[in-house]
Order: structure tokens, then sequence, then C-alpha cells
């Protein structure tokens, strides 16, 4: 027995300033998986395409594999699919701060779903992939696309999902070196102080207001951060002068993407400001010594979904 599913998952920018671990976006490049599951073997073989082919790992410890895995193991399958293929066809940048982790756990998973009859529901299948990664603010929008506010009780993620009424253009700087979530975490400090915490949930509360009314007034005052971007510096070089390029070419801001190294500047959709955009950036992160490379990308609206079954 043999059966056979691709699903297109989004890279994801999580915080989007001060929603630290709780904000997130959904961005329109994609990683396309086709997973095969059989019972006619024990092995896993993998194809590996696209952004980052040779650096992905083609065994049992593959990312995509364990998420897989993860699900049969919860509706007691794993025991019926032994061994298949994974097939990737990947454009998000691996270790950047893209959410490149995130769509291969959201891959995995909503495609073993779909092969054991869809069993989870989207909001399910985003309490699993929270378990596996950890966080919810990038595979929140992974599962469901557009703009994404996640809280987090008990294990269980509730995820207010929405589409901005400020139309954007979110623009990347994406340097060339890695930065491992996991480094960048060990950076911050277990405790905050309490003004810190105020001065960040004003402006995730204002971002998301701005957004949903369709009000400007407030937005460019929205982006900065207190939390985590002060410690995560000395790991990006040029940090604070790339986010000054941004707002200077004509972003409303431009903060971490994630947990770096990937810098993202949110730009009105209107007009050429997303091009000079991402060229400052490139060129501020130049003058500091890290080549980068700029893609503009639009909001993905969709979060994860199957291409072929
Ligand atoms: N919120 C996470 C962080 C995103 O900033 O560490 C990285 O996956």
């Amino acid at each position: 027995m043999r059966r056979s599913i691709t699903v297109r998952v989004p890279a994801t920018s999580a915080n989007c300033g001060a929603g630290f671990d709780v904000l997130g976006v959904s961005c329109a490049l994609y990683s396309e998986i086709t997973l095969t599951l059989t019972d006619e073997t024990d092995e896993v073989t993998f194809d590996m395409t696209g952004e980052g082919a040779n650096l992905i790992p083609t065994d049992k410890k593959n990312i995509v594999w364990k998420s897989v895995q993860f699900l049969l193991q919860r509706v007691n399958m794993a025991e019926k699919f032994t061994g298949g293929t994974i097939r990737m066809k990947n454009a998000v940048p691996l270790s950047k701060g893209l959410g490149s982790s995130a769509a291969a756990i959201v891959g995995g998973l909503k495609a073993a779903n779909v092969i054991v009859g869809n069993y989870f529901n989207r909001s399910e299948l985003l309490d699993l992939a929270t378990e596996i990664e950890g966080h919810p603010d990038n595979v929140a929008p992974a599962v469901f696309g557009g703009f994404t506010v996640s809280t987090t009780e008990n294990e269980k993620v509730n995820c207010f999902t929405f589409l901005p009424k400020i139309k954007l253009k979110l623009v990347a700087a994406v340097p060339d070196f890695p930065l491992p979530t996991r480094e960048a975490r060990e950076v911050l400090p277990q405790e905050v102080p309490r003004s810190a915490a105020v001065f960040n949930i004003g402006r995730a509360a204002m971002l998301v207001a701005s957004l949903i009314s369709g009000n400007e007034r407030f937005i460019g005052d929205c982006f900065a951060d207190m939390l985590h971007q002060p410690y995560r510096e000395q790991l990006i070089p040029g940090m604070k002068d790339v986010i000054h390029a941004a707002t200077e070419a004509g972003a409303y801001g431009a903060a971490l993407s994630g947990a770096g190294p990937t810098m993202m500047a949110f730009a009105p959709l209107q007009g050429q400001n997303a091009v000079k955009v991402g060229d400052a950036m490139v060129e501020a992160f130049a003058q500091n010594g890290v080549k980068a490379r700029a893609m503009i990308l639009n909001m993905d609206t969709r979060g994860a979904h199957i291409v072929n079954y």
C-alpha cells in the first residue's frame, strides 16, 4: 500500500517587532513537500531541491519525517506506515529567521494528516506543531496564512488570524550567514524589566489595532522592541542601521524576522517603495560588512494547503 500527497507551506516572519513569540505573518514563498508513505519498506528516501538542499538531513532525523512520525504515533498508525519518500522543493532560506523549520514541521504534519484521513483539524495541527517547535509564532501563520496572534495556555494554542486592512509588502534582507534559533534564544534574559514589558505590550497591541482598522496614524511607532532585539544585536552586525535605512527609504518600520538574522521591513503595497527599501537594507548591511540579498514578498493568505492528492 502506498499513499502520496503534495502540500505547500509558506515561509513566515515571527515577532513583527514587539510581538515576541506571539505575532507572525505568512509570506508568499513556499516549501513544497511531497510525502509518500508505505508499509512495503522501513526505509525513507529523500529528494531535496532548492534553498539549502545540501544542508537538509536526509535520514530519519529529517524534521519533516520526524513530524510525520509524531502525527502517526498520535493516531496509532506508525506501525502501518513504516517507510516512504520525502520530496522537497524548498524556496525558504534555511536558518535565516524565515520559518524554514516551521514550514518543514507544518508540511510533515499536514501531509501525514491528510493521508490518515484528516484526523486533526487545523487548530489541532497548530497544537501539535507548537509542541514540536516550542513556540507558536511561526507555525501559526504557516498553518493559517495571513497575520496571526497566538496565545498559549496549558499546551493549547488560541490563534486569531486576519488579513490586514493596511496592505503591505514584506521586504526581507537576508544575510548570507545562518543563525540557529537556539543560539539566538540563548542570549535572551530570563527576566525583563517592567518598563520593557509595557513598552512591548503597547506596541504589539497598537500594531494589531492599526492593521485591523486600516488606520496608519501610529503604525510607524509599532515595530520597536525591548524584549529581544537589544540582546540579539550583538549577533547581527548592522541591525540598527538596517532598520534606520528601511524607514528612511519609505517602510513603515522594520524588525528582526523571528530570531534573525534576516531583517524584515513592512512597506506600503503601492508604489516602488519596496524595491528602494530592499536596496537600502542590503546597502546598510554591506556597510557593516554583511553580504545580504533582498526578497520582496507578498503576504500569503492561505497557509499550508494541498497541491495534489
Ligand atoms: N519568537 C521566536 C524567537 C521566533 O524570536 O526566538 C524564532 O523561531
